[in-house]
């Protein structure tokens, strides 16, 4: 019987345990999830579980150090985001326990919708002409040629949003730990190639995973060597990216603006160099987010996977941290 399960001497109805920050509206998850399977049993939220050995599954997002070593019966934990970061920097996880992470066609769909939006609002620069219509003489404009999209990380984001720049006729390249073969796309792979792909690069785009081998990636040296007047998006993570050396590089002229929705600290503080900076864009962190609808089904798979011992989807890699 899927409901039932023996642990530790007795006999329980298996739990999935929902435990999100209440912005995530974990109430939402479990509607969907219910919709699905309405023998579910769902617990919401670490503090209301009542028996934690019935705990088999776990979705997780941002909860304090050690919380899971307190579910003898867990059989996976589910990340609710794309990222795995924050689970994985908890240093008390129980032991062999498999992680697994979402790869979720809507919120494809929202980084690259947007990814182009940033890029076009960049290129035809309409928040100049927001603020002055008048910014080229009438009948005239700037139009800068340089077409060429550089997207660090091409995984499932990544290549899902670099489909969408080649169909608007963008020239796009990419750069991945492991070197992928993409149709229409240039791949880069390794320290060296990435100089080479930067120095063609008109607009940069991070997706990159935060891992011990990203952070600080873009520094001075890495960035400078982006073409002269590039735009830098990032929608990774933020300890990718070194916080003075972008604002260096748009302060000399180097860059010509930069687009942030992932930061060191978040949410930002509201004394930091990026806020009230010309150059810079921001945005909460929400560049895409996780819908719990579209995220249901893929859990709800995972989950009865995990209860049965059958091979997890989305599987994490542990080696590399993501
Ligand atoms: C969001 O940052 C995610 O990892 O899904």
């Amino acid at each position: 019987d899927p409901l039932w399960s023996r642990g530790l001497g007795d006999v329980y109805k298996r739990q999935l345990l929902i435990s999100l920050p209440d912005s995530f509206q974990p109430q939402l998850l479990s509607n969907a999830l219910k919709s699905i399977d309405t023998e579910l049993q769902i617990e919401i939220g670490a503090e209301n579980v009542k028996n934690p050995s019935a705990v088999e599954f776990a979705v997780d997002w941002k909860n304090p150090q050690g919380h899971l070593l307190n579910y003898p019966n867990l059989k996976a934990i589910s990340s609710y985001g794309h990222g795995v970061d924050n689970l994985l920097s908890d240093t008390k996880l129980p032991q062999g326990i498999p992680i697994v992470r979402l790869k979720d066609e809507i919120m494809a769909n929202m980084m690259s919708e947007y990814l182009l939006a940033v890029v076009l609002l960049h290129r035809r620069q309409l928040l100049e002409y927001a603020k002055n219509p008048e910014f080229s003489e009438w009948g005239t404009n700037r139009y800068h040629p340089g077409n060429q999209i550089g997207i660090l990380g091409l995984g499932y984001l990544g290549q899902a949003s670099a489909k969408v720049f080649l169909k608007m006729g963008f020239k796009v390249s990419g750069w991945s730990r492991r070197l992928k073969q993409i149709d229409g796309i240039s791949c880069f792979s390794g320290t060296k190639d990435l100089a080479k792909m930067l120095t063609q690069t008109d607009y940069l785009v991070n997706l990159l995973p935060n891992t011990a081998f990203t952070q600080d990636l873009l520094n001075y040296q890495c960035l400078s060597t982006l073409k002269r007047g590039a735009y830098v998006i990032n929608v990774g993570r933020g300890k990718t990216l070194v916080d003075e050396d972008l604002i260096t590089l748009l302060d000399n002229g180097h860059l010509s603006g930069a687009c942030l929705d992932v930061f060191r600290t978040e949410p930002l503080p509201s004394d930091h160099q990026f806020r009230n900076h010309e150059k810079i864009l921001i945005t909460p962190h929400n560049s895409s987010t996780t819908q719990a609808e579209s995220a249901a089904p893929q859990i709800l798979e995972n989950y009865k996977r995990a209860i049965s011992g059958k091979k997890l989807l989305h599987l994490v890699d542990m080696k590399h941290g993501y």
